[in-house]
């Protein structure tokens, strides 16, 4: 599928891996309303695209996302509630509810700043990898708000609870060391090296098979917010599903490579993905 042009995002595609970059470095790639617009379209498109195995968010430059535009979403919006509808609508489904729920594994590669409205898609990535050196920060209280849109509730999910309120309540800024450290990323690694370390996550999930992995992010996902009787009827629910749709057929294939060909050990990596 040709890989289409947007005013405020780049798409670019190579070998498995979808790039998706938001492009605005000369304002830190704040999300303008046009910024909303142009992901939500971009996602919407990805979820389909079949190149697209593994989807990567980051950012133009040298910061990931400095949050939401104060000028174009925040200030520009204040007496135009008709677009600041339609902007915010598009903030949230995009940042949340599509990343979140992307059928394929997303990973943000954080190379640089990231604030306020920013920690909501990072946290809706399955995986996040930050450069050592890059500024995270909730920085809303220091200028008379607090971590809105979704980002309060979303940070219940990912940060303990300490550590969530004493940066929502200082809005001091930490490095993506500290970030690792508290798990709000996988892991942190120098500068130099973070695509090299984003593509070998991405080429790790590439050899799984996709039907399963959208399977496993769903249920794990989903069930969170279960209680004990629903999660255990929705997972049994769910793995009949997956075993009758799955067209590689994961679950034999596996079975098959362990106890008939003795090929496969779960020890010693991944049983090879074979069409059925
Ligand atoms: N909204 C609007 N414009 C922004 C934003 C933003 N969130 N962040 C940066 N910009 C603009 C600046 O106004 C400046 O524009 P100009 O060239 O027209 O003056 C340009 O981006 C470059 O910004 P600088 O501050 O000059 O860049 P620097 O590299 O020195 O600093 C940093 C980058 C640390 C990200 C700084 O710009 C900053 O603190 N931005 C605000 C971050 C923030 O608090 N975001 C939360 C927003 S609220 C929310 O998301 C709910």
């Amino acid at each position: 599928m040709a890989t289409r042009n947007y005013q405020t995002v780049k798409v670019e595609k190579e070998n498995g891996i979808t790039w998706v970059i938001l492009n605005r470095p000369e304002k830190r790639n704040a999300m303008s309303p046009q910024l909303h617009y142009d992901m939500l379209d971009a996602i919407c498109e990805l979820e389909t695209d079949n190149e697209t195995q593994v989807m990567v968010l980051t950012g133009a430059g040298d910061s990931w996302c400095a949050g939401q535009d104060l000028r174009d979403f925040f200030r520009a919006l204040d007496n135009n509630p008709a677009e600041r509808r339609k902007a915010g609508w598009a903030s949230q489904e995009w940042r949340w509810r599509r990343l979140f729920t992307f059928p394929k594994p997303t990973i943000a590669m954080v190379n640089g700043y990231c604030f306020g409205g920013a920690f909501t898609p990072l946290i809706a990535c399955d995986f996040a990898i930050a450069a050592e050196d890059a500024v995270f920060g909730l920085s809303e209280v220091n200028w008379g708000i607090f971590p809105g849109g979704l980002v309060s509730r979303v940070l219940v999910d990912a940060m303990c609870y300490r550590d969530a309120l004493y940066y929502i309540m200082t809005g001091d800024s930490f490095d993506g060391k500290k970030a690792a450290e508290m798990k709000l990323v996988n892991f942190a690694v120098p500068r130099a090296k973070l695509k090299e370390e984003t593509i070998k996550l991405a080429s790790k999930l590439m050899e799984k098979n996709p039907h399963t992995l959208r399977a496993a992010k769903e249920v794990y996902k989903t069930c969170r917010t279960m209680d004990y009787w629903q999660a255990e009827e929705y997972m049994a629910a769910k793995g009949v599903a997956l075993r009758a749709t799955d067209p590689l057929r994961g679950r034999e294939e596996g079975t098959r490579q362990f106890l008939d060909e003795k090929t496969y050990r779960p020890g010693f990596g991944s049983y090879s993905k074979r069409k059925a």
